[in-house]
């Protein structure tokens, strides 16, 4: 039997720090339950003394999501520990992720500490939270710049005060897979009271090494891997998740190892983070890009159809990657709709199947072909709605390469219909600059991204924006195959999560008599 490799996903902790993502309660409730879904063994749910949102969403998702340990992120400190020890109380299995840096270069720079200081805090810092739970891990951050000497005292006295994970990240991305190899056996060697724990590694991606590097540290004893979805996280991102579990059984034949996950669950889970973050999946990005399984060469094309693995070396089922491309149309009714959908692994209820077939028909009256694909993007719009505040009704646009573009937009509000019309530096700013009349809302444009769903001309078109509103970011998502309308109401699907979050008091803010959101 070969030997087991635990993952550790920290999605919520580490890849939320990703610039401008943030994602709310339900949504991190969302992930978490996929994740489980997913079959990883933690799920590091988020860091609770940084904030009352992060540690709300550490104790939800602690009390609602059975199945994998939840960790939380603390210092050592005791108020760190405390305030993830409470957010845990409720999980099954609680784990506490408590760190504190150890290479000199942090020691002198950012913490002040001597190397005897950071030892001390170590052993306090595990012994407290150990008071809490037996799952305790511990990691040096920026451990791969630790003198080898001194990782090994840091492991050891982190052991011996009673953790029973010790991991190493890569804080900083710098590490090279040979010598992040050798660091790990160095620890595996010498460190007296190792078989007591299990060496976990935290690889970033700055020189885009992290697999790599992840890979040589399994090869050399680590037996858990922490990394994120899609490889989102701080700066260049994590290591993907996704990528070391598929090489590790895609290559079996060189590692060895296996793990609990359930790999066709991979493409559904990495669609859900990829839409709740707003964070975009590159086209050529390994396993779940959407270019992977596609054969652009006639030679390859010609292989692929004579014998899948000539040029296949994984198929995309054991990623839960359907393949049937033209699933319905204009004349399919509902039952076929519900059982494709069932299918991709929707199980609507009722009243959200009956709105999402009515969209379905409407986008089969504009597009011949609907793809898996396109059902998919729909029905994820559908299931996410939060409460409609505002409701787009209707757009007109006038706008050309000589003419200032103007928009005049339609916006049921509270139920009331209002209009308002405005100039932009384009069509879509113009479209957004009438909504803001209509619903007097401060709002920043933080990102704005467009993206066809399918190929062809009539694809669907996917616009994902961030808007900054007070001190928070609120992802707004809106499908049509009209580009502007899309904008719309995507824009609009941000200001309602933004309400849903705040409130009324947010609305109205910016008028002062030019326009009051009721048009007069
Ligand atoms: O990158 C890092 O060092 C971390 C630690 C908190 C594990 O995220
Ligand atoms: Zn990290």
């Amino acid at each position: 039997m070969s030997e087991r490799v635990y993952i550790f996903d920290t999605t919520l902790r580490d890849g939320e720090q990703s610039p401008g993502v943030s994602l709310n309660i339900q949504e991190k409730l969302e992930i978490a339950a996929q994740l489980a879904r997913l079959g990883v063994d933690v799920i590091e749910a988020g860091f609770p003394i940084t904030s009352k949102g992060d540690f709300n969403a550490v104790k939800a998702i602690a009390e609602n999501i059975k199945g994998p340990a939840i960790c939380a992120l603390a210092r050592t400190a005791e108020k760190d520990i405390d305030r993830a020890a409470e957010a845990l109380e409720k999980a099954e299995r609680p784990c506490i992720h408590t760190f504190i840096a150890a290479s000199d270069i942090h020691l002198k720079y950012k913490l002040r500490m001597t190397r005897e200081e950071v030892l001390e805090a170590i052993e306090k810092g595990v012994k407290y939270a150990r008071r809490f739970t037996d799952y305790v891990e511990y990691s040096p951050e920026d451990g791969s710049r630790t003198d080898p000497d001194f990782i090994c005292r840091v492991v050891e006295t982190a052991i011996k005060a009673g953790a029973r994970v010790i991991n190493i990240p890569d804080t900083v991305g710098y590490a090279t897979p040979d010598e992040f190899g050798s660091f790990i056996a160095n620890i595996m060697n010498r460190v007296p009271n190792i078989d007591q724990a299990i060496i976990s590694v935290h690889c970033h991606n700055d020189l885009g090494l992290a697999v790599a590097n992840t890979l040589a540290a399994l090869k050399n004893g680590a037996r858990q891997v922490e990394g994120t979805i899609n490889g989102i996280g701080e700066r260049a991102g994590n290591v993907a998740l996704e990528e070391v579990i598929m090489a590790l059984r895609t290559r079996k034949d060189r590692y060895g190892f296996h793990t609990k996950i359930n790999t066709e669950e991979i493409y559904r889970t990495s669609r859900l983070v990829s839409t709740l973050t707003g964070m975009k999946v590159a086209g050529n990005k390994p396993i779940v890009g959407k270019n992977v399984f596609v054969h652009e060469s006639g030679i390859h094309q010609d292989g692929v159809l004579k014998e899948r693995t000539t040029y296949e070396i994984m198929n995309p089922a054991t990623i839960g990657l359907t393949v049937n491309n033209i699933v319905l149309g204009k004349h399919s009714g509902r039952h076929a709709f519900r059982e494709r959908l069932k299918e991709l692994g929707f199980n609507l209820d009722e009243e959200a199947l009956n709105k999402a077939f009515e969209r379905f028909k409407d986008l089969a009256d504009r597009k011949k072909e609907i793809t898996d694909r396109d059902l998919e993007a729909l029905v994820e719009d559908e299931i996410r709605r939060v409460p409609e505040k505002f409701r787009l009704e209707h757009i007109h646009i006038s706008s050309g390469n000589r003419v200032v573009p103007t928009a005049t937009v339609g916006v049921h509000f509270d139920g009331q219909l209002v209009e308002e019309a405005a100039c932009g530096d384009g069509p879509v700013d113009a479209v957004f600059k009438a909504i803001d009349k209509i619903t007097g809302i401060a709002v920043c444009l933080k990102h704005y991204a467009l993206n066809a769903v399918t190929g062809g001309k009539d694809a669907m078109g996917e616009v994902v924006v961030r808007l900054a509103v007070r001190d928070k970011v609120f992802v707004g998502r809106g499908l049509s195959i009209d580009i502007i309308e899309a904008s719309a109401r995507a824009y609009i699907n941000a200001l309602n999560k933004a309400v849903f979050d705040f409130g009324d008091e947010i609305v109205g803010e910016t008028w002062n008599g030019n326009g009051n959101g009721k048009g007069e």
